[in-house]
């Protein structure tokens, strides 16, 4: 193909990609303390690369700006966003709307399971968050750590010439989504559970210390009636994790480490 007519072909076929759309109705999931909570539908068009998060934007933008839902980063990062559609726990920002399409071009959306609901999608994810700070996880660290651990200096009030450039590392890989709650069938029979998130953090804070006192406390509270015994191996948790964190397979080596202590093999 010339030059010329490469350049034309490749200019038409991201013209076509742009102007193909997707007519579809949202079915959305509407509550507000007090009221009743029902379904309502919305039709909105959105692009053929748009994901679910883009069409409950347009929901909010061109048929009712009083619809409570949470979003940040847009890329599976911040795991505020999370919602069930069509029944299955997602984050809606890297859900592709056409994976759901089917004759209907409908998607039902839904706010997450076993937590408190605030309003529309929005839940109360409160209890997921002071279990991951029991289990010892810092969910705002007042200052970062270079990879050998010693503190990195505040860059406030520095001249940024002089800050010194440090390799970015990813802590942790739960990113306090609560789909794994949502998706959990013994979180929907008793709210006490510790739950799949803090059990897996349980178990990575265990990893990460030999001081004696605190595996104690990190077993101890793993080893409890609400803890680990409490999960039916339903791997609900594994299955729906965006992070691939394996909650399910934390709270069986969690279980394996209990053992150990009790009858005194292992480490
Ligand atoms: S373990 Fe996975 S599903 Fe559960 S809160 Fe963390 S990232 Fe979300
Ligand atoms: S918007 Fe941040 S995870 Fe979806």
């Amino acid at each position: 193909m010339q030059g010329g007519t490469r350049k034309k072909f490749v200019q038409l076929a991201r013209c076509a990609n742009t102007l193909m759309a997707f007519d579809i109705t949202l079915r959305m999931f509407r509550y507000r303390p007090g009221q009743a909570a029902h379904f309502e539908t919305y039709a909105v068009t959105v692009p053929d690369a748009a994901n679910v998060l883009d069409a409950i934007e347009q929901v909010w933008d061109k048929h009712d700006r009083d619809l409570m839902f949470r979003h940040a980063c847009h890329h599976a990062s911040c795991g505020t966003c999370a919602v069930r559609v069509n029944g299955r726990e997602v984050l809606p920002c890297i859900a592709p709307v056409k994976n759901y399409l089917d004759g209907a071009k409908a998607l039902t959306i839904e706010p997450l399971r076993n937590f408190s609901m605030v309003g529309d999608l929005l839940v109360d994810v409160a209890p997921l968050l002071q279990r991951q700070e029991t289990a010892g996880l810092v969910i705002t660290r007042p200052v970062e750590n270079h990879l050998d651990g010693k503190p990195i200096a505040s860059a406030q009030g520095l001249d940024p010439e002089s800050v010194e450039t440090v390799p970015f590392n990813r802590f942790e890989d739960c990113i306090e989504c609560g789909i794994c709650l949502s998706a959990c069938p013994t979180m929907a029979a008793s709210t006490k559970f510790f739950g799949p998130a803090g059990l897996a953090a349980l178990k990575s804070q265990l990893d990460k210390t030999t001081d004696p006192t605190e595996r104690a406390r990190l077993l101890d509270l793993a080893d409890d009636e609400q803890g680990v015994w409490r999960c039916h191996s339903a791997w609900e948790c594994t299955e729906t994790c965006p992070q691939n964190v394996r909650p399910a397979e934390a709270i069986m080596a969690l279980r394996q480490a209990i053992l150990a202590r009790k009858f005194g093999f292992g480490k």
